[in-house]
């Protein structure tokens, strides 16, 4: 049985308890945090990061994030903080940053996925900080299938995991829409491991150039780092293909796309910051904080009104629009046209 938590009005202190004490019994808790819903346990508890690994058919090596509720629960999940760590830490927590550091002996290895790191957020969302202050460190991946595009609705979750986990809590639509930054501070220099919430600019105004993995871009060099790069995400059922490129071409593109397609036979949904004739189209509004908020929305969306090919449009890479180029690439599986 699943129990649904509503907390769209605010953090409900008696739900807080109900879904705490589910956590500190090593259930399964999805919650709502800023990015997108997670999907928590007891980080400390192998048993029940286990049973979120079932959950989501997730490969067993690809890490989880250790979500906590104040600092000092960082030494008992980190062996070391840097002072790049601390800076960041200081000026970004609660936030859509996460950072990897060398963990802890007493951090299960299945949360780690093995690895000698572990990844710490402090997430900047009410209903998130009061469960984890009234539990403990929560271990939470998002809250999708694996695979799947991350959920920014409880519906979302409710459709992947309703009668699969023990409480889900309904906070509403998340803020931002795209998942945390990681960024790699174990060794030598600080590396990025997957763009987010958290603007690349903005943490190296803090401490100076930061190395992009190569991987970010899409080649798969080095994956040992953070195994969760090297699988299949963001994809829903239909085929999606993004056109970048130049604004005028993209949108002339997307129009001589959509008439192929169609021709074939096929059902074609767009997803776009501008208007578009299709099958089916999605707004997905015009600046890049927009763009992210809707982004994982609108391919489930379009997804569930049974679209054969999603066609979306690229924007541009700066700011949220480095990770929104990111998850979409890997939704498209890298099939992108150029225009
Ligand atoms: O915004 C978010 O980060 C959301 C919310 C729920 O906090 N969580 C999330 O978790 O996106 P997940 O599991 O979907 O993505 C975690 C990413 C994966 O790419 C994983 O490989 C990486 O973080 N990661 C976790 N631990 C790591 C580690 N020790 N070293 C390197 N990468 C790690
Ligand atoms: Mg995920």
């Amino acid at each position: 049985m699943t129990v649904v938590i509503n907390m769209r009005d605010g953090v409900d202190e008696r739900g807080i308890k109900i879904a705490a004490r589910f956590i500190l019994e090593g259930k399964l808790v999805a919650f709502p945090t800023e990015t997108v819903y997670g999907l928590g346990a007891d980080a400390l508890n192998a048993r029940a990061v286990r049973r979120i690994f079932e959950a989501k058919g997730r490969p067993a090596d690809n890490p989880l994030i250790v979500h906590i509720a104040d600092f000092s629960d960082l030494g008992r999940l980190a062996r070391d903080v840097p002072r790049e760590a601390r800076l960041l830490a200081e000026r970004f927590w609660p936030g859509p940053l996460t950072m990897v550091l060398p963990r802890n002996g007493n951090v299960p290895d299945v949360t780690t996925g093995g690895l000698d790191t572990v990844a710490v957020r402090m997430p900047a969302h009410p209903i998130a900080l009061a469960l984890i202050r009234a539990s403990t460190p929560v271990a939470a991946p998002s809250a999708n299938i694996s695979g799947k595009p991350s959920p920014t609705l409880a519906e979302h979750v409710i459709d992947d995991f309703y009668g699969r986990i023990e409480c889900i809590i309904d906070g509403g639509e998340t803020k931002i829409g795209v998942e945390s930054t990681v960024i790699d501070l174990s060794s030598e220099r600080p590396t990025l491991l997957r763009p987010g919430g958290l603007p690349l600019e903005e943490i190296e105004k803090v401490i100076g150039g930061v190395e992009i993995h190569p991987a970010v871009r899409g080649k798969l060099v080095d994956v040992a780092r953070s195994p969760g790069m090297k699988y299949k995400h963001y994809s829903p059922n239909a085929q999606v293909i993004v056109v970048e490129g130049k604004r005028e071409n993209v949108r002339r593109k997307i129009t001589e796309l959509v008439h192929e397609y169609r021709a074939d036979g096929l059902t074609v949904g767009v997803m776009a910051t501008e208007e578009y004739d299709a099958d089916e189209f999605f707004h997905l509004g015009s600046t890049e904080e927009e763009v992210a908020r809707n982004l994982f929305r609108a391919l489930r969306e379009l997804d569930k009104r049974g679209v054969d090919v999603i066609i979306a449009e690229g924007i541009e890479e700066r700011g949220l629009g480095f990770a929104v180029m990111n998850r979409l690439r890997k939704a498209a599986g890298y099939r992108i046209v150029w225009a």
